[in-house]
């Protein structure tokens, strides 16, 4: 049994103007969203979800991007209501949001 049942990690990287990172693309209030969501859907804490800032995760040409562990499925998303479905579907029932999902070749 783990401490958590799930972890999501949001990149919040920000770079000098010019360069792709996370933080140009929405992903502090993306962040926020999510931990107000999971605050509120009462799935904080431990043996919950557990909503963490991360620093680059080498994967900005998909940014913004955030990871959910165990299942170390990676996502991408442009909007609050990418950040609902996250939370109501993966994080609380443990349904993957397929149409989400990072590309497998995305990388830096
Ligand atoms: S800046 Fe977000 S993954 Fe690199």
């Amino acid at each position: 049994m783990s401490y958590y049942e799930r972890h999501i990690f949001f990149c919040l990287n920000e770079r000098a103007p010019g360069e792709a990172s996370c933080s140009q693309h929405g992903a502090e209030a993306a962040f926020a969203h999510c931990k107000q969501r999971v605050k509120a859907e009462g799935l904080a804490g431990p043996g919950g979800v557990r909503v963490n800032r991360a620093g680059c995760l080498d994967r900005c040409a998909g940014g913004p991007v955030a990871v959910v562990y165990p299942e170390a499925v990676w996502y991408t998303f442009v909007d609050a209501s990418d950040i609902d479905e996250i939370v109501s579907s993966h994080l609380k029932g443990g349904q993957v949001v397929d149409r989400l999902v990072l590309a497998p070749e995305v990388g830096r």
